[in-house]
């Protein structure tokens, strides 16, 4: 991992550096590719990678997708980026051996990586953490190629209504803008081809419920059909 000595600046970054530090330690990291990957993989296949493809992950946690990846980008490099260090050693003790992927920690909002790099970009379930989405979209398009695609896979968006529980019980502020917002977004910093899509989660749903999100396993299953917001989106050639 490239630690530098003081990546992290802003007061939001640090909160979530600390709790998403924590969700590591409880092994929350692991968790959650079982609860992304079917959406992710069906991201994946949008995503069409190619042997040279260059590829950041946003937001990577344990690496479990940045993994995924560098299996097919052969002759190219996957880099994962977190805010969060605990993921980042998880991560890397994880991909011991694979030569292809390396992580970095830092914030979305200001990304030590060079300008041009990367011709994919993949961000799943972390894009509405960042307190300033304005400020990580354009360190996106910035380190993006010419013509790169931008992937970003979120569950909390304001068009699934059960996802807006989430927003006063999670232990640090989120965004919850709805789709139409998110694509004004994009638009507005620089980005073309914009569109949206929802991303059923097709996993199968266990008979009863006992967590705390959902009444029952009928509401899980109504969440699910309603899926995730995949924002794709281009950088201008
Ligand atoms: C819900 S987890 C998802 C992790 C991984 N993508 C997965 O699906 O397993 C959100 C991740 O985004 C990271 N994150 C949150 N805010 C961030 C920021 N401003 N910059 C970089 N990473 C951030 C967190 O540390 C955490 O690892």
């Amino acid at each position: 991992m490239n630690i530098r000595t003081e990546p992290i600046q802003s007061e939001a970054d640090k909160n979530l550096q600390q709790e998403f530090n924590q969700w590591a330690a409880a092994g929350r990291g692991d968790e959650m590719e079982g609860h992304h990957s079917d959406i992710t993989d069906q991201t994946l296949a949008l995503m069409n990678l190619k042997p040279n493809d260059r590829v950041l992950d946003l937001g990577c946690g344990t690496g479990w997708a940045s993994r995924r990846m560098a299996r097919v980008v052969t002759g190219g490099e996957v880099v994962g980026v977190d805010v969060a260090d605990e993921m980042l050693r998880r991560a890397e003790t994880a991909s011991t051996g694979i030569g292809n992927v390396r992580y970095l920690w830092g914030s979305a909002e200001s990304l030590s990586l060079a300008d041009n790099t990367f011709s994919k970009v993949l961000s799943v379930e972390s894009f509405y953490y960042y307190a300033d989405q304005g400020a990580a979209l354009d360190e996106l398009r910035r380190v993006m190629a010419p013509g790169g695609r931008l992937f970003i896979l979120i569950n909390l968006y304001r068009d699934n209504h059960y996802s807006l529980r989430w927003v006063g019980e999670l232990k640090v502020p989120v965004q919850a803008l709805s789709e139409a917002e998110y694509i004004t977004l994009l638009q507005k910093h620089g980005f073309v081809d914009v569109e949206a899509r929802r991303i059923p989660d097709r996993s199968p749903t266990p008979e009863t419920y006992s967590g705390k999100w959902f009444k029952n396993a009928e509401e899980l299953r109504d969440f699910k059909r309603i899926g995730a917001l995949l924002l794709m989106a281009s950088r201008p050639r």
